[in-house]
Order: C-alpha cells, then sequence, then structure tokens
C-alpha cells in the first residue's frame, strides 16, 4: 500500500512540508486549505517537479477533506503565524478554531491517522487535537523540540566552528519563552558543552535557541518561520512512516511523567509507525526541573483558557 500523509494549511509551513514530503518520496501528499484555488495551485506545482527533481509521488491540492481519506499521518499546520511583537500564545483562540475544525475533518476521513500538530500555541494546540480526535496518546505529537534543539544545535555549531552533525542537543518544555534548553546533556561527539563553553556563552546560546522563532519573525515582519520548521515536521513523518524509531524531543501527552499531568509539553520520545512508542523520564538536577515546571505552568495557562470556550 503507498502512504499518504494529508497537509493541513497550504502556507509556507504547509507547502514546505508537502514539498519535502515528495521530495523524500515518504508519501503520496494532499495539500488542504480554505483558500479556493492554493492548495490545487501549489500541489500541482510540486508535483511538476516531480520529472525534474526525480521524484514520484502523487501530490494534490483541495479545499475540502474527502481526498483525505485513509491517511496515515495528518500534519496540521493551518493557523495564523505570528506578527512581530506577537508572542506565540497570542493566537490561541484563533488558531483554537482553526485546530479544532482541522482536526474533527480528519478524524472524520482519516480514524487511524496520526495527528502530527505543528500550528502555534504549539502545546496547547496539541491538547485542543487530542480532546477533539479522542485518539490515543501515542497518535497526538506536537512537532517543537525538532525545531528547538535544530536552532539550539546551529548556534552551537557557529560558535564552534564545528559540523553541525556532531552536536547534539535535548530541549524539554512547551514552545515558548520558558522552553528549558537542557546544556548539561548537551555535548558534541560526546564532549560536554561545559568543557567547550564558558557558562555566559551557554547562556548567550540557550537565550538565543529560546527567542530563535523571534529571531526569524522579526527578520521576515510578516510571518514566522518555515524552512527549519517543516523541516523538523517531515523529521517526524518520516520516523513515523519508515518505523525509524528516532529518539526525538516531541510535544507529548503527560499522565505524570516530570510530575506534568493532563498537559503536553516537549520531552524525548521514540517515535515510530505507532507514533509515540515511549516516553522517556531522565532525572533532572533541581534547576531544571523547575524551569520545566514554570514552562508546563505556562503551557496549562493556555489550556484553562481554552477550557473555557469548549
Ligand atoms: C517558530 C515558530 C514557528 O519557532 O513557532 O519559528
Amino acid at each position: 500500500m503507498r502512504k499518504k500523509v494529508t497537509v493541513v494549511g497550504a502556507g509556507n509551513v504547509g507547502a514546505n512540508c508537502a514539498l519535502r514530503i515528495a521530495g523524500k518520496e515518504l508519501a503520496d501528499v494532499v495539500l488542504v486549505d480554505i483558500v479556493e484555488g492554493v492548495p490545487q495551485g501549489k500541489g500541482l506545482d510540486i508535483l511538476e517537479s516531480g520529472p525534474v527533481e526525480g521524484y514520484d509521488v502523487n501530490v494534490i491540492g483541495a479545499n475540502d477533506y474527502e481526498a483525505t481519506a485513509n491517511s496515515d499521518i495528518v500534519v496540521i499546520t493551518a493557523g495564523f503565524p505570528r506578527k512581530p511583537g506577537m508572542s506565540r500564545d497570542d493566537l490561541l483562540l484563533a488558531n483554537y478554531e482553526i485546530v479544532k475544525t482541522a482536526t474533527e475533518q480528519a478524524v472524520k476521513y482519516s480514524p487511524n491517522s496520526i495527528l502530527v500538530l505543528v500550528t502555534n500555541p504549539l502545546d496547547a494546540m496539541c491538547w485542543t487535537a487530542f480532546q477533539i480526535s479522542k485518539f490515543s496518546k501515542n497518535r497526538v505529537i506536537g512537532m517543537a523540540g525538532v525545531l528547538d534543539t535544530a536552532r539550539f544545535r546551529t548556534f552551537i555549531a557557529q560558535e564552534l566552528g564545528v559540523s553541525v552533525s556532531n552536536v547534539t542537543a535535548l530541549v524539554l518544555g512547551g514552545h515558548g519563552d520558558t522552553m528549558v534548553p537542557i546544556s548539561r546533556l548537551t555535548n558534541v561527539s560526546g564532549i560536554p558543552l561545559s568543557e567547550l563553553l564558558d557558562q555566559a556563552t551557554i547562556d548567550r546560546l540557550v537565550d538565543r535557541a529560546r527567542n530563535g522563532g523571534a529571531e526569524i519573525v522579526k527578520y521576515l515582519k510578516t510571518g514566522s518561520a518555515y524552512y527549519a520548521p517543516s523541516a523538523a515536521a517531515v523529521e517526524m513523518v518520516e520516523s513515523i512512516l519508515k518505523d525509524q524509531k528516532k529518539v526525538l524531543p516531541c510535544a507529548a501527552y503527560l499522565e505524570g511523567e516530570y510530575g506534568i499531568k493532563d498537559l503536553f509539553v516537549g520531552v524525548p520520545i521514540k517515535l515510530g509507525s505507532r507514533g509515540i512508542e515511549k516516553i522517556y523520564e531522565i532525572k533532572l538536577q533541581a534547576d531544571e526541573q523547575a524551569a520545566l515546571a514554570k514552562s508546563a505552568a505556562a503551557v496549562k495557562e493556555l489550556i484553562e483558557v481554552i477550557k473555557t470556550k469548549m
């Protein structure tokens, strides 16, 4: 059976997800958006790149979900992006409605799919999709940590003048200003970061990673990042479709792990064909645990707002 992935939202993140999925020949792609013509046009354009690029998958665009039936994965990117000065949280209520509708439609046509959330505020949108879909917790996953660690890794590699492929990093917590890069567990080919950089430099890089999304928004002015976010989402899609069982930091529904309950928060997970196949609960130091609790509290505040709308 051919694999099928639906990407909801034909904006910059969604279109680049579709392009990357096609480029890697991971699956046939259905691009969905409410704007008439845009998903059809971008889908056809991506399809027509195939003969040149050498990929051979089907890509179509649609304004409704009929064509999405029986997707293996539904990636939800639809929503308003940030403008300069806005936090991810400022998008809460507008994007709640969008994600709610997208989830209802995804569930109706692809009841056995895995949902990968990208829309911000990420952790709250995961929670929304989880509640609406009633899917088991292994089948609702949020993309944040892969992007946040990619940024952290980039800055570390730049600082040290080493290959980014040697830098391994871990970021926990919500995808927001309170995210928790764990520099203690970040290393370069096994060498702890603390052996390579002084604390002030590490703090500066952590801060830049934390504000990595805002840094791009400030440059672009009309929207937020999309190349790295789409790359991150597609790494997750690939790990699921190929059952690679990659260990990646993703937003997962927690039921007591790390002392957090009934919330989606970024933690290291094993990602395979069943979605989240394991949540790794690592021992944290007191300051790290406190920072994670603070981040979870920020996510919880958003959930309380959503609950008043449900
Ligand atoms: C970012 C937005 C997409 O981090 O959350 O760039």
